[in-house]
């Protein structure tokens, strides 16, 4: 107990000590795609090109019936016109949330890449087609493990998730069906703000607002 004083000490020093000059890149309103998907699937690709570790990783933040947000990172895994899409427990804490109030946001930081990417909008479930084949991508593992956790629910031991996972192996072998508390969530984007950083904190930031008739207006956010 004696020596955490330092350690505490130095570390809050440093963290307001510690800033970063932004100065890889530049976005305008005049060269980005006309949609956010579009624009998307380009900074993702540049994430990817870039061999960032998880580029997938996003932070998706819910809101409870009683209005707490909250959030937790997921892996995208699929983004189209259609929206942006993940898969967890539907029973979950994050589950209940977006039972009891479907909008949700999503973020991305690409930290190497100084970007961030800001997905607002209304999630809904996809089609149990949707989460059968993906859930029947999974290696077998995942999929077992699907049913072995009913997630983010108290559990007393560690053992308990084990012998759960054995006893579905024994009932199911390596063709267990998807659980019914299991599958995709899309969120449809109403806006998406994409932020490169610049130099001086004076930096770009350009969202996309959906209008009524489905297409996309572009603006320029102060930073
Ligand atoms: C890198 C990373 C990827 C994750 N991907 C997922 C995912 O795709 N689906 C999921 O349900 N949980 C994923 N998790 C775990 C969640 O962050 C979270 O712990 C879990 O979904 C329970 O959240 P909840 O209690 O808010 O519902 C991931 C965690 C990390 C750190």
């Amino acid at each position: 107990m004696d020596n955490c004083l330092p350690i505490l000490v130095t570390h809050t020093l440093s963290l307001s000590d510690l800033r970063k000059n932004y100065a890889l890149g530049s976005l305008s309103e005049h060269d980005v795609a006309s949609d956010p998907f579009a624009q998307f699937k380009r900074w993702f690709r540049q994430a990817l090109d870039a061999q960032l570790a998880e580029p997938n990783a996003m932070t998706l933040a819910t809101v409870s019936a009683d209005g707490r947000p909250d959030a937790r990172i997921v892996l995208i895994k699929g983004a189209d016109e259609q929206g942006f899409t993940f898969f967890t427990n539907y029973e979950s804490r994050k589950g209940q949330e977006l039972a009891a109030n479907p909008f949700g946001c999503l973020l991305f930081h690409w930290i190497e890449l100084e970007r961030q990417v800001r997905i607002e909008g209304r999630v809904e479930k996809v089609s149990a087609a949707e989460s059968d084949a993906y859930y029947h991508s999974r290696p077998i593992g995942s999929r077992l493990g699907a049913w072995a956790s009913e997630q983010s629910a108290e559990v007393a031991d560690r053992s308990i998730i084990e012998a759960r996972e054995e006893a579905f192996r024994k009932q199911f072998g390596d063709a267990p069906p998807r659980p019914p508390h299991w599958g995709g969530y899309r969120l449809v984007p109403d806006a998406v703000e994409f932020w490169q950083g610049r130099p001086s904190r004076l930096h770009d930031r350009i969202k996309y607002f959906r209008l009524a008739d489905g297409q996309w207006r572009v603006a320029r956010l102060s930073p």
